[in-house]
């Protein structure tokens, strides 16, 4: 190696440091913005460093150049568009996208090197292991992301979707891409090579059809597990070690935080692969509910009781989202603390429909993080609640949870239902992801505030504030 070269190593270490230390900074909400800035960082500058090197190695023709400024320039303009004008409920289905265009590119890397390379006459150097990893990997990701995007979108149905046979399909498709692809190891052929792209495309359709609307959280992190791990194998494709170090990384962290999701709803990867749970959404049209009275209250009684009470504890949930009531509930707790209360937040790990989705909705509302209390350090503080305050949550409150038999059985729940009384603002009686009734809107000390949380978190703020402190 030449200094040059040595020079441009050099900087995709450093550009891998600053991904390491981004990483470690996202552990807080305080750090986590730096840490993104830092990754990006370290991305603009492998980004530059890769730009410099394609330079000096010389041979891109005008038209490349034309084809790759503009390509950057069009997907940076996407990217930033979409990143900035999506909604917090959309955001899983973005994600999403954003898998299925790494997986893609990714897959596309290695499918040009190899293409040209066969064409160039040397076979020996291309049929490596990582790339048809990388081409396998890729392509399952961008069909299996689009798949799950347009689940979480409505555009495909959210219900398991299978068919006679459709197991064995998949397994025969998984068979074919892995079989054609030991082929072309020893045989390279370009037509072998598409038939290992199109099982692997097939492969991430039939993956994910089968698994349910609430599991599809925990399938697009592993899918995004999956695109780091193409993007690593990319890596080693093109002998990059930026992209190898931020792909294994994104590879990892995607795994772990797939195996914590599923942990947080007592689900097993297996049976999420297996599918066949959760819908997706109940409209506020169903009204049905668990048998018993339920005590409804107005936006006034339910000040009155916030307004006297010594601790509140405010349980976020998914309705919290949809109804993008961030902002109204920050200031009902500020005009709360102001008298004096207590007011904390119970962030149950799965509240909402991605991870961190409560975490994220409050900050943009300016709400203190040490206010936000995690599932351990909140549950025993319930006992000693005046008030328990929960807004559009259902299935992380729901006791049902404790008993064996039911869709969420041995799901951790916040113990909302030990609180000394609750308020729980939703639209209807409905039920939740996991669609089934909710004992707790039946409790005697429950008082039920049926409106949209924007709504009512608005008149009781109002109210409250028309109260003497
Ligand atoms: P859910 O159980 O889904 O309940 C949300 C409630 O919000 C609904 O019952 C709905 O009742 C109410 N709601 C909807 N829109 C509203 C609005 N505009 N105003 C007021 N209320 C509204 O939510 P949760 O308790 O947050 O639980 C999350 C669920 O998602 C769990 O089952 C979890 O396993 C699943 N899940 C989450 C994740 C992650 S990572 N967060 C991943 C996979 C699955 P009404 O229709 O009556 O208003």
């Amino acid at each position: 190696m030449n200094t040059f070269d040595w020079a441009i190593q050099l900087v995709y270490v450093a550009s891998a440091t600053c991904f390491v230390l981004g990483l470690h900074l996202m552990n807080t909400p305080a750090t986590a913005r730096r840490g993104n800035q830092v990754s990006t960082g370290g991305m603009i500058v492998a980004l530059l460093a890769t730009f410099v090197l394609m330079i000096h190695i010389g041979g891109v023709t005008a038209a490349g150049w034309a084809v790759m400024i503009a390509g950057a320039l069009i997907g940076a303009a996407a990217g930033l568009y979409t990143a900035r004008t999506v909604q917090m409920t959309a955001m899983p289905q973005l994600v999403s996208v954003f898998n299925a265009v790494g997986g893609g590119a990714a897959a596309l890397v290695a499918i040009h090197d190899y293409v040209s390379s066969v064409s160039a006459g040397h076979v020996a150097e291309v049929t490596t292991v990582t790339t048809f990893l990388d081409v396998v990997i890729g392509s399952v990701t961008f069909s299996g992301s689009i798949i799950a995007a347009g689940k979480l979108q409505g555009m495909i149905n959210g219900a398991p979707i299978t068919f006679p046979g459709s197991r064995f399909v998949n397994i025969a498709v998984a068979v074919i891409a892995v079989g054609a692809s030991i082929y072309l190891i020893t045989t390279p052929n370009v037509w072998v090579l598409v038939i290992v792209i199109l099982a692997a495309l097939a492969f991430g359709v039939t993956m994910v059809l089968p698994i349910g609307g609430a599991d599809m959280p925990v399938v697009i992190s592993l899918l995004n597990a999956f695109t780091g791990t193409a993007v690593a194998m990319a890596g080693f494709v093109i002998n990059n070690w930026a992209l190898i170090i931020a792909g294994a990384l994104v590879g990892a962290s995607g795994g772990i935080l797939t195996k914590l999701m599923a942990d947080a709803m007592n689900r097993s990867l297996r049976n999420i692969m297996i599918g066949g749970f959760g819908t997706g959404d109940t409209g506020a049209a169903a009204v049905a509910g668990p048998g018993g009275d339920v005590r409804s209250i107005a936006a006034d009684d339910a000040a009155i009781q916030l307004a006297y009470a010594q601790k509140v504890i405010i349980v976020p949930g998914y309705g919290l989202a949809a109804a993008q009531a961030q902002h109204q509930v920050g200031e009902l707790a500020s005009v709360l603390e102001d008298r004096g209360i207590d007011v904390s937040y119970a962030i149950h790990p799965v509240a909402g429909r991605m991870p961190g989705h409560m975490n994220v909705l409050l900050a943009e509302a300016n709400v203190p993080y040490p206010l936000l209390k995690e599932m351990d350090e909140i549950n025993p503080e319930f006992p000693r609640t005046d008030v328990a305050l929960v807004i559009g949550a259902n299935d992380v409150i729901n006791p049902a949870a404790r008993r064996p038999g039911t869709a969420i059985s041995g799901m951790p729940i916040l113990d909302v239902d030990k609180a000394k009384s609750v308020i729980v603002i939703k639209r209807s009686m409905a039920t939740g992801y996991a669609g089934i009734d909710n004992e707790l809107y039946v409790d005697p000390k429950t008082s039920m505030f049926f409106a949209d949380a924007k709504t009512a978190l608005t008149e009781l703020t109002a109210a409250v504030k028309t109260l003497v402190a």
